[in-house]
């Protein structure tokens, strides 16, 4: 059958990584202990009280996933089982009852549906964004959980996160500001963490950085990650090496690439990293959805740069990496792993 929505006219490869209204999005309510049916929502406002215990008490949660147009013109979402896990498990540590896995699934299809003029074509280098997000509803004044939760899921076309290829970064290790904490909330896609990293992230570019890497709160020792995204060094030795820690969010795209790198012949190793073994590595990533692997040329530690390469170009390792998944995501290359899900018209 012949689709009859035509897609927008934009200049995909041109796209930045940023918020563009689409033509609509989905609304689940959990209300008297239940969760109603889905809703498909013309515009991109949500009505709530002012009293509602996501704005007061942070009770709110979210997730990213992308949707890619494969050259046949299937649509294909990376791993959204994977997301809609993490959502439930974060929910679970802030008090929220998070969506089954099919609700959250069919949420992420229909959304991809209505919007379909919106996902960027095959080869472009764009893909369509999703947002998964839930709030705490109830309007309460005191300190206590919500019992009305809203589940939103919206999506919006965004560019290769790199124009003109994978340029590598440079970060900075800053040891006057912690990320999370080990029994806290690291490992939840909860939105206190990003308002957490802020003053880090600012205080890194104000000194020239892309981002602050961070360091394990409790010994100031262990390498973390970055406000929001993984972090993996490849050793001489043909290592893929990525942190263990309670307090960094389990990254579907670092999973991903451990399997990548395993299939690439490459020994992987995912253990608490000093920061001092970032000598060892001949190459870095920062890794996460938006642009699966930065490459990164140094990282500032006290007042040395440790430099991974002398090149300011991508290491031959971090492409590998890089050409496989994005191979996969977009259906170029053959999907063992069951990662990629089809969404139908
Ligand atoms: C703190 C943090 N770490 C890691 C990641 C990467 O996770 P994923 O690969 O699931 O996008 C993200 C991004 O979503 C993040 O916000």
């Amino acid at each position: 059958m012949k689709d009859t929505m035509e897609r927008v006219s934009l200049n995909w490869s041109e796209l930045s990584f940023d918020y563009r209204q689409t033509d609509g999005h989905i609304e689940v309510r959990f209300e008297n202990d239940a969760w109603g049916s889905a809703r498909v929502v013309d515009g991109d406002t949500i009505n709530m009280s002012i009293a509602s215990t996501c704005l007061h008490y942070g009770q709110e949660c979210f997730e990213g996933l992308k949707a890619f147009e494969a050259r046949d013109g299937r649509m294909l979402v990376f791993r959204p089982e994977e997301n809609a896990r993490r959502m439930g498990r974060t929910a679970k540590k802030i008090h929220m009852v998070s969506p089954d896995e099919p609700t959250f699934l069919s949420a992420v299809d229909e959304v991809i549906r209505i919007n379909r003029r919106y996902l960027p074509p095959y080869g472009s280098g764009a893909s369509l964004y999703i947002r998964p997000l839930l709030i705490g509803v109830s309007a309460l004044i005191g300190v206590r959980p919500s019992a009305d939760f809203l589940f939103v899921v919206f999506a919006t076309p965004v560019g290769p996160y790199f124009k003109g290829g994978l340029k590598p970064i440079q970060l900075i290790i800053m040891e006057d500001y912690d990320r999370a904490a080990p029994h806290g909330l690291g490992d939840a896609k909860t939105g206190g963490n990003y308002a957490a990293g802020l003053r880090g992230m600012l205080a890194a570019r104000a000194r020239g950085f892309a981002e602050a890497l961070y360091l394990d709160a409790k010994e100031n020792k262990y390498i973390e990650e970055t406000g929001a995204s993984n972090f993996f060094g490849i050793t001489k030795d043909g290592r893929y090496v990525t942190p263990r820690s309670p307090s960094i969010l389990p990254s579907i795209t670092n999973k991903s690439l451990m399997q990548v790198a395993r299939d690439l012949g490459l020994t992987v190793e995912q253990r608490p990293i000093h920061a001092e073994e970032l000598h060892e590595f001949v190459e870095a990533g920062a890794v996460g959805t938006a642009a699966v692997i930065t490459p990164i040329e140094g990282v500032q530690y006290h007042d040395e740069l440790i430099r991974f390469s002398d090149r300011s170009e991508v290491g031959p390792v971090c492409r590998k990496l890089y050409e496989r998944l994005t191979a996969i995501q977009s259906g170029d290359y053959e999907d063992t792993h069951g990662w990629t899900h089809e969404v139908q018209r």
